[in-house]
């Protein structure tokens, strides 16, 4: 089975097998399989964080539970779940439309709901973590359902125990996030407020204001991956201590950075400019134009090949910086 229509970047890759799963039943009755069992297993949401450098001999199971639903409310909040295959981006339009408010921050972030605690995603001065109640798993080697609090769930930036401790042995197949019924618009982050005053919104900004404040800035940043091959930021920002920090800045007085506890996270894309590979393309792949941050797929690159130039990236931020760049996303 060819995954080019199941990986954002568009690479042509082939999977010995493929399942799909539509509720925690059908997935029990897919695990007990002897192929299914013997077979190294890849569980897929949107396949909005992969890169794929070669053919996958194993199975390939998508997630496609489907439900959204207030499952409960009080006075102030709200608790609305959501199916692990649900997309993320319409989870964020639900709650909008129930008037609830926690996540339009994180409006139009590709990918699945299900895959959303694994990197505990987070843009525009919000993350997964501040809204999570808990979220429902399966446990591959036993078949059994149990919960995660948002404690047991160690989040991190862009981290979790799903990818540290116990990566690939959980399959999550639901999400309950806790909403706020009153509007707290998050402005935190300061291109929203620029870009609510420039599409003439003045004043307390709804959710659905911040949202589309939210998709502005994405759609002018990030390329649409039906269009252009990507995966988001491909590295991760790099946290470096004060001393480091200072010595940067004392080179390079201009160097962004957010105090973080125990350091200075300074923009991976910054660090990537200043080395020359914005807009920089090499055949079929290369680093947007818009957000150096982001490597791209034009059309027919390999997955091989975009992971050199993801090398050759961190080999000369290294170089010139002394910092090193870890991947954000997950190298196959
Ligand atoms: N910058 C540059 N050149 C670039 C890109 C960025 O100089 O090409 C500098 C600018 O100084 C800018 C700063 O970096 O002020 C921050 O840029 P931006 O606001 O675009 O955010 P980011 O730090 O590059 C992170 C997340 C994004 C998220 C945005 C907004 C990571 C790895 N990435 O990017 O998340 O949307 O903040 O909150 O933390 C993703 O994870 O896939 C993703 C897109």
């Amino acid at each position: 089975v060819s995954l080019r229509p199941y990986n954002t970047f568009g690479l042509d890759v082939q999977a010995r097998l493929f399942a799909r799963f539509s509720s925690v039943e059908d997935l029990q009755t897919l695990l007990q399989l002897p192929e299914v069992q013997a077979a190294e297993k890849l569980v897929l949401g949107g396949g909005s964080n992969l890169l794929f450098t070669q053919n996958f001999d194993g199975v390939v199971l998508k997630n496609e539970i489907c439900g959204l639903d207030i499952i409960s409310q009080d006075d102030n909040t709200a608790l609305v779940r959501a199916g692990a295959g649900e997309s993320w981006h319409g989870m964020v339009q639900y709650t909008l439309d129930q008037e609830l408010s926690g996540i339009e921050n994180l409006s139009l972030i590709p990918g699945t709901v299900g895959a959303a605690p694994l990197q505990n995603i987070g843009a525009y001065g919000a993350e997964l973590k501040d809204t999570f109640d808990h979220l429902e798993a399966l446990e591959i080697s036993t078949g059994q359902l149990r919960t995660f609090s948002a404690a047991e769930c160690g989040f991190g930036y862009r981290e979790s125990v799903f990818k540290g401790p116990l990566k690939n042995q959980y399959i999550v197949t639901g999400v309950v996030l806790r909403l706020h019924r009153q509007a707290q618009p998050n402005v935190s982050y300061g291109a929203i407020k620029t870009t609510l005053e420039d599409l003439g919104i003045g004043g307390e900004p709804t959710p659905r204001q911040v949202s589309e404040a939210v998709m502005h800035i994405r759609r002018s940043k990030l390329p649409d991956p039906a269009q252009i091959g990507n995966a988001g930021s491909f590295f991760k920002n790099p946290e470096v201590s004060q001393a480091k920090f200072d010595e940067l800045k004392a080179q390079y007085p201009e160097v962004p950075g957010y105090p973080v506890p125990g350091g200075v996270k300074v923009p991976a894309g910054w660090l990537i400019e200043q080395c020359g590979w914005k807009g920089m393309r090499r055949g079929a792949h290369g680093v947007h134009d818009k957000q150096a941050l982001v490597l791209v797929n034009h059309g027919g690159a390999q997955g091989q090949d975009i992971r050199e130039l993801a090398h050759d990236i961190i080999a000369s931020v290294r170089e010139k910086f002394g910092v090193e760049l870890h991947p954000e996303v997950n190298i196959f």
